[in-house]
């Protein structure tokens, strides 16, 4: 099977002609569906190019999407106790290649994620997803239900993952020999659930720029609100001037890693000062300059965050991800997750609103933890006795969750474990990924493949499902994540090669930043 045939990209030929037995056997699969806490909806074949039906999916998760592959497609209610139950998709590919691959969801969860289900299935896994145990993206249904919370906290992915192979194991008959996991935000939230609570469930895991550590993400959102405060407050910041304050961090911050190429490599090696953009007497344009109030104020945004009882509960902002934070948490009013949070699961009233916010709010989010949502426990060590490999990665410009916080977790996970990264080295691996933004985007190097977002058929083995693969079956760890920059239209800038945690990015000098052997991984 080999990563020969998992990557060469296929074209198909049209839709399979009558007689086909990959499409008859999908077509009489239904009956033999008897899974317990099952009941299919629909099960139907198809064809690369074909639109995707949307009959079954609920509206708010309604997509428009091209399958690139032939698949037989499996819809079904997923049932996780007498008041909740999941939906959720199986595809199973006709070009298998004997892989299972669970995905995951974003945000408050809520939808099937059959972008992520099409590029795995494309590459000959057998795909599964839920829509985390409840349908749209809010708290909204966790409301006087802790089942589906449940589900979102943790169950949803396992449920899904444990009948996902029981239809791999009835629709192909020679069954799979490695189950693998891929998720980023919430999706790589709920694969370190998975690594700490089923560590049975995959020999290896992607997660990508986690909300883990959830309770004080959410709680974050609010310190952020209460940092910067409302539109009419006198020290709030508009966007546009994020943006200032934006140029002069990467003004400060870019050069440390040795290449002014508007990106920093680890905003970890840089402390900016921002009272450098105070106006000074003669400014004529304050559009371009900030009060003292102003520099406080955003000084405190960009700032760790610690609880009532003096714990750190958040590390601090992305320097260099600030323009981008501005549209989600400097809008002059509470993050609506968070706001959501506090209302239906940490006060359980719908009339709750984010006035009434104080510190000991997030302490009290912080000691309730539901279903330890948070994923935060170090202790993976039946995960790594199994043998199963951890690949990670965090944008450094993520603007949703700090990037820090994925390091915070590969500490916690050295201390409790008393090993040092050369030996965390051999089941688990976290890369930085300078310039990414959430999940993607960002100025740098952001193409690495975790998805069809940060895919680029130009550069086909840069694709984290390749880079899995290779690690769990043939034990080639990688040294380092290579990710490409694209230009307005497409084409490929240039190639970074990002490092893996604790080490960081320099340039030495010698050669463009374009040039990827010009930098050299040291720490
Ligand atoms: C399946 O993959 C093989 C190569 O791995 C390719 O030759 C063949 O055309 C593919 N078939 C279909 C139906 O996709
Ligand atoms: C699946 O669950 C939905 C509610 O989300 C319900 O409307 C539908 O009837 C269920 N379908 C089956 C086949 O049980
Ligand atoms: C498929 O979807 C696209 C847009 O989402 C639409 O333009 C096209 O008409 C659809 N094709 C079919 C056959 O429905
Ligand atoms: C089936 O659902 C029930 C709750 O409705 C749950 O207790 C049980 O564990 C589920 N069984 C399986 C095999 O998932
Ligand atoms: C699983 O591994 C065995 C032994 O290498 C091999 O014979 C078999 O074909 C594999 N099965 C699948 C589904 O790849
Ligand atoms: C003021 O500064 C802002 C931000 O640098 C700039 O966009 C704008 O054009 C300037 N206005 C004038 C009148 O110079
Ligand atoms: C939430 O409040 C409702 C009343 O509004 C109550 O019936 C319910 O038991 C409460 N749930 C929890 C988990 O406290
Ligand atoms: C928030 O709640 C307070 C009362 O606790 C109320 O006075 C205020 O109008 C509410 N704000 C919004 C935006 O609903
Ligand atoms: C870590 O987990 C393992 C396996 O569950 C357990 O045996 C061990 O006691 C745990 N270690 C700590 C420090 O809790
Ligand atoms: C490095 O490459 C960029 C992009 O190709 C180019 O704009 C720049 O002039 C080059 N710098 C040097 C010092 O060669």
């Amino acid at each position: 099977m080999r990563l020969q045939s998992l990557l060469s990209l296929v074209t198909l030929p049209g839709a399979a002609v009558a007689g086909d037995a990959f499409q008859s056997r999908c077509s009489s699969f239904q009956d033999q569906i008897n899974i317990h806490n099952v009941t299919v909806r629909s099960v139907e074949y198809v064809a690369a190019g074909q639109n995707v039906s949307q009959a079954e999916v609920a509206p708010v998760c309604k997509s428009s999407l091209q399958a690139s592959i032939d698949f037989c497609r499996v819809t079904m209610n997923i049932s996780t106790s007498d008041r909740s139950h999941l939906w959720a998709e199986a595809w199973l590919p006709r070009n298998y290649t004997g892989r299972f691959v669970s995905t995951g969801n974003g945000g408050l969860a809520g939808c099937v994620q059959e972008t992520d289900l099409n590029f795995a299935a494309t590459y000959g896994f057998a795909t599964v997803g839920t829509n985390g145990g409840h349908d749209g993206d809010t708290a909204e249904p966790f409301f006087n239900n802790p089942e589906v919370l449940a589900d979102f906290a943790y169950r949803s992915v396992h449920a899904g993952a444990v009948v996902g192979k029981e239809l791999t194991r009835l629709f192909y008959p020679e069954g799979f020999n490695y189950s693998y996991y891929l998720g980023c935000s919430t999706g790589g939230r709920q694969g370190y659930q998975q690594v700490q609570r089923f560590p049975d469930d995959y020999d290896g895991v992607v997660a990508g720029s986690a909300a883990m550590n959830f309770v004080n993400l959410i709680n974050w959102g609010a310190f952020l609100y209460e940092a910067t405060g409302n539109v009419d407050d006198p020290g709030y910041i508009t966007s546009d001037l994020w943006a200032v304050i934006h140029d002069e961090i990467v003004r400060q911050c870019d050069p440390v890693d040795g290449a002014i190429d508007g990106i920093i490599e680890d905003p970890d090696f840089c402390a900016p000062v921002l009272e450098t953009l105070i106006c000074d007497s003669t400014t004529k344009n304050a559009s371009s300059c900030l009060t003292g109030l102003q520099a406080a104020r955003a000084t405190r945004a960009l700032s760790d965050f610690y609880g009532p009882d003096g714990k750190l509960y958040y590390p601090r902002l992305n320097y260099g991800a600030e323009a981008d934070s501005a549209g989600v948490y400097f809008t002059g009013s509470m993050y609506s997750r968070t706001e959501e949070w506090y209302r239906y699961v940490v006060y359980n009233d719908s009339t709750w609103n984010s006035s009434q916010w104080t510190l000991d709010s997030a302490k009290k989010a912080f000691d309730q933890n539901p279903f330890n949502i948070e994923a935060f426990d170090p202790n993976i060590t039946t995960f790594r006795d199994r043998g199963s490999k951890l690949l990670s990665y965090h944008g450094t410009q993520d603007p949703i969750i700090s990037s820090t916080d994925s390091k915070l977790y590969y500490r916690r996970v050295a201390n409790a474990l008393n090993a040092r990264p050369s030996e965390l080295d051999d089941f688990y691996r976290l890369f930085q990924i300078s310039g990414m933004g959430h999940c993607g985007d960002g100025d740098g190097a952001s193409y690495i493949g975790q998805g069809a977002g940060t895919y680029t058929s130009k550069a086909p083995r840069i694709n984290l499902l390749h880079t899995i693969v290779e690690w769990v079956e043939q034990g080639k760890a990688p040294e380092y994540m290579p990710g490409n920059k694209l230009d307005a239209s497409g084409n490929i800038e240039y190639m970074r090669k990002h490092c893996r945690y604790p080490k960081h990015n320099i340039h030495r000098g010698a050669g463009n930043y374009t040039d990827p052997n010009s930098w050299t991984c040291v720490g």
